[in-house]
């Protein structure tokens, strides 16, 4: 039989070994207990630090929000007033005026900008509008006096004064006709709601404002 040299090496006495289970300040748990406070405290510290980001996150959007639920609620093109009625010649020369409105995006609101022009003829208490925008490529069509027509300078596209095109014409549909709001004019004023199309097609699809 040889002896271990080794005068910490245990004994092997046949019995199985006892462990003592560890005392509270024992350094044998002082890393666990760092590991769990230091998850506890990630998981508190990402708490916290979330609730004002999402509040912040909510206030950054809420513009947006509005705008989103309000143009879901109310018509995405109220009458913007563009006239009088008593300054529009009641013999139904047109007139063109400019489109004034306050253009908004989702976090900011710029008063009165023009965003277009229409022509007005009025007849008798009627007032019809069309966007004086050519529907061929774009260009602002004009009004001739002497041939009592409308024509666009670009590429000659001729309208009558109701709008319709003189054949034949490089224009793929007539003028734009936009809605008068029928309430404000019994009261004497034109109110139009304004929409841009995009030009170039036969069929009207409404471009984004
Ligand atoms: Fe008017 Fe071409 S843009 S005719």
């Amino acid at each position: 039989m040889t002896r271990s040299l080794n005068p910490h090496a245990a004994q092997n006495t046949g019995s199985p070994p006892t462990t003592l289970p560890p005392k509270p300040g024992d350094p044998a748990t002082a890393p666990r207990r760092s590991i769990l406070a230091a998850v506890a405290a990630m998981i508190i510290g990402g708490f916290v630090g979330i609730v004002p980001f999402a509040a912040g996150l909510a206030t950054f959007l809420d513009p947006l929000l509005r705008r989103k639920k309000a143009s879901g609620e109310a018509d995405s093109h109220p009458p913007i007033r563009v006239a009088s009625l008593d300054a529009l010649p009641a013999d139904g020369t047109p007139v063109q005026v400019p489109v004034i409105a306050d253009l908004t995006d989702a976090w900011n609101r710029e008063p009165n900008q023009p965003i277009g022009a229409v022509y007005l003829r009025r007849d008798g208490d009627k007032v019809e509008c069309f966007n004086a925008i050519c529907p061929h490529a774009g260009c602002f069509v004009g009004y001739s006096a002497d041939r009592k027509v409308f024509q666009c300078p670009c590429h000659t596209s001729s309208f009558k004064l109701d709008g319709e095109r003189i054949m034949p014409s490089p224009s793929p549909r007539d003028m734009d006709s936009l809605a008068v709001d029928p309430a404000k004019l019994k009261s004497g004023e034109v109110w139009v709601q304004f929409v841009n199309y995009y030009p170039g097609k036969e069929h009207r699809e409404e471009k984004p404002t």
